[in-house]
């Protein structure tokens, strides 16, 4: 089993190159089958993209990976079931419903994987399908979604979800006439999928706002798209340099897409130096507490949520944190007050936990949850006195390209260790 350890309060300089965003890409590679072939640069390294290039070549796509570059081939593309296991490795998975119910009018599958930070219906996937004219049974644990045809469809969700607009997207694309999304996500990653189908030969308008227009066409061709950079992983080193900094550089940011969480830092008064592509980040002596609100996009993202709370153990005073977007996101919290931190839950209110800084972190042995609580036991660590030990890493390493080198290249001892 591999654990990784990490001796604190090691000074961070140097340059972090970001990476293509975790939740463009694996939502674009199921994209990629609605077409005949189609490329795509600044795929990361991570397992989330080993499992979609296994799912895809099941499905008799081919998938050519080399280096960032990911081309996939869909001529000998089938309309076959995806099976429980391919259903399970990762959240993202469920984006080949919409990909085959798009391409073949039928798709059959489980439901998804992902981190256990809630129920994560998929509710509003469903019915959006349901509205585009396809019928949704269950045989056993496994969905048929079936149409004879896809009829373009006015369709309000109750909630921006990200993946419902995205599964929604791939499979009104062929449906005959116009579908309407309203209340769209606005997330950075909806329009990454947008731009690309749009270079396939879709017609996708309202990218950016909470109204996705398509006009269903009869076939698409090639595609080209470069995976936009991510802006979670680029916050959450950010958090590490605010923590830990002296002129860390973190390169190939979009400061647009993480206004929500630079804005935050400057009220805590984190020195911040925001250039067109990057970012540079300076320790200071002292920071205020915050009140930490997630939303969807442009709000404060809630896969920040986690990571920023262990900052926010640093700041002189008490800070709230309400998560708002899942029901279960502070399994972190646990491990931070074994380390010496001091926080509680507010009162009845299990979306709010009250931090109360600053208190020195002492190391200790603690255990990754899902992939954000990781990131946060990580940036926990780098801050803490002595050697922190943190197990079940495998829920970090699949959503974080090469983080162990990214931060080892700036000075922090973190290393991998095999037991
Ligand atoms: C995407 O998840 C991301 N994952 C998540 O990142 C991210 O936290 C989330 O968007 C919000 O930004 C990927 O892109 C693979 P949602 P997704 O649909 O699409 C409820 C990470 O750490 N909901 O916006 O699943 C749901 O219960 C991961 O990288 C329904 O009720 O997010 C949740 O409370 C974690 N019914 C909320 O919406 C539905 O049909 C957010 O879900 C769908 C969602």
């Amino acid at each position: 089993m591999e654990i990784i350890k990490i001796k604190g309060r090691k000074k961070l300089t140097g340059t972090i190159e970001i990476g293509g965003a975790k939740n463009s890409a694996v939502s674009l590679i199921p994209a990629a089958v609605l077409s005949d072939e189609a490329t795509i640069f600044n795929v990361p390294d991570i397992s989330d993209i080993k499992a979609l290039h296994e799912i895809t070549e099941y499905l008799g796509a081919s998938f050519e990976r080399d280096g960032d570059k990911v081309i996939v081939k869909s001529e000998g593309l089938e309309c076959k079931p995806i099976t429980l296991e391919h259903s399970k490795k990762l959240r993202a998975s469920y984006y080949f419903m919409g990909a085959l119910l798009g391409k073949f009018k039928h798709a059959e599958m489980y439901f998804p994987g992902g981190c256990s930070i809630g129920a994560r219906p998929i509710d509003l996937h469903l019915s959006g399908f349901e509205k585009l004219g396809a019928t949704v049974s269950l045989d056993g644990d496994k969905y048929i979604i079936d149409a004879d045809k896809l009829v373009g469809a006015d369709i309000d969700l109750r909630f921006a979800s990200v993946g419902a607009t995205i599964n929604i997207l791939l499979a009104a694309v062929y449906a005959e006439g116009k579908t309407i999304i309203r209340n769209a996500a606005m997330e950075p990653e909806v329009g990454n999928v947008i731009d690309f189908l749009n270079s396939m030969g879709a017609k996708v308008t309202g990218k950016d706002t909470s109204v996705i227009e398509i006009e269903g066409v009869q076939s698409l061709s090639g595609g080209l798209t470069t995976v936009i950079p991510d802006r979670i992983e680029a916050g959450t080193y950010i958090l590490a340099g605010v923590m830990n900094g002296e002129d860390l550089k973190i390169d190939h940011v979009v400061p647009e897409h993480i206004k929500s969480l630079t804005d935050i830092l400057e009220k805590m008064g984190a020195d911040l130096k925001i250039y067109d592509d990057y970012i540079v980040v300076n320790k200071v002596p002292s920071l205020k507490p915050v009140n930490v609100v997630t939303e969807p996009y442009p709000g404060f993202p809630t896969d920040l949520q986690q990571p920023i709370t262990s900052l926010l153990t640093q700041a002189d005073g008490e800070s709230l944190v309400t998560e708002n977007i899942y029901e279960n996101r502070f399994q972190n919290v646990q491990y931070l007050v074994q380390m010496g931190a001091n926080i509680e839950f507010d009162g009845d209110d299990d979306r709010t936990i009250r931090v109360k800084g600053s208190t020195p972190l002492i190391a200790d042995e603690v255990v990754t949850t899902d992939l954000r609580a990781g990131a946060a036991l990580i940036l926990a660590g780098l801050c803490a006195e002595g050697e922190t030990t943190i197990k079940e890493i495998k829920h970090v390493l699949r959503g974080y390209t090469k983080i162990i080198t990214k931060l080892r290249q700036v000075g922090a001892e973190i290393y991998l260790e095999d037991v």
